[in-house]
């Protein structure tokens, strides 16, 4: 059970980076923090133990883990107030040589998987009072990257599933969108080539993890990331 009738937030792949941002914000909120890794699990357990909170693991690419993580929130907390769908994948994928599984995989981890989460923890999101969804994009998705265009059009995707649970859910479950721009460099990326992007302006939207994680507590309180998409 959370402690104390406190709101219990889950934030996927939570455990370092921009998620890590978003856990410890959403913890000095009051929150207890359930966070998701599925590689890095020394690191979401470290930030588990410091911010009081708890790590399972979860692979978008194995949907067998969806039921079970359902279980483990229905036994350790016995509710769930907010849900961060933050994890996805980023993989370069220069145009000419890309394969169907590598295609398959990002929109497994960054469409199929919020859908499939979301879809498992309605009854609990349902059961709290003012409980909220809240989906992680891309402000630079529409430049439809030539090296990154699967990932591109996942995240343009995930927008408008984001906008479909919107209407899906209102009143009871509040859903929001928040679209980073270029706010920490993926690792692999060439450093060069993110300076030269971000000193030309990058795209709109939070330009650090701290600002992401502003924009995360900024809907939590109530206020903007309540979106439309054309
Ligand atoms: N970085 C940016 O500047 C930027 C810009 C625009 C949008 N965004 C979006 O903001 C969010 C966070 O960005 P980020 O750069 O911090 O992301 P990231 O480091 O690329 O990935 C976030 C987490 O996703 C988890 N993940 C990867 N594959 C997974 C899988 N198969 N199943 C479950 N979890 C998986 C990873 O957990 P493990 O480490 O445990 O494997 C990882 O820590 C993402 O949705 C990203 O698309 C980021």
């Amino acid at each position: 059970m959370s402690r104390s009738g406190e709101k219990v937030a889950l934030v996927t792949g939570g455990g370092r980076r921009i998620g890590a941002a978003i856990s410890r914000r959403l913890a000095r909120e009051g929150f207890t923090v359930a966070l998701t890794y599925r590689a890095s699990r020394e690191e979401a357990s470290s930030l588990a133990r410091e911010i009081g909170g708890r790590a399972f693991p979860l692979d978008l690419l194995r949907p067998s883990g969806i039921p079970r993580l359902r279980a483990a929130m229905r036994r350790e907390f016995g509710r769930l107030d907010l849900l961060v769908h933050n994890a996805a994948v980023f993989p370069r994928t220069p145009v000419g040589g890309l394969r169907a599984r590598e295609w398959d995989g990002i929109f497994a981890v960054n469409l199929r998987g919020p859908f499939l989460l979301t879809q498992s923890l309605l009854p609990l999101l349902r059961a709290a009072p003012g409980g909220a969804v809240l989906f992680l994009g891309d402000a630079g998705a529409a430049k439809l990257w030539p090296g990154h265009l699967p990932y591109c059009l996942s995240k343009i995707a995930l927008a408008h599933q984001a906008a479909a649970w919107k209407t899906i859910l209102a009143p009871e479950v509040r859903v929001g969108l928040v679209e980073p721009g270029f706010a920490l460099i993926p690792p692999g990326f060439p450093e060069g080539e993110w300076r030269r992007l971000r000193s030309r302006g990058g795209v709109p939207g939070p330009d650090t993890p701290g600002k992401v994680a502003g924009a995360v507590l900024q809907f939590v309180r109530g206020g903007g990331y309540n979106f439309s998409v054309p």
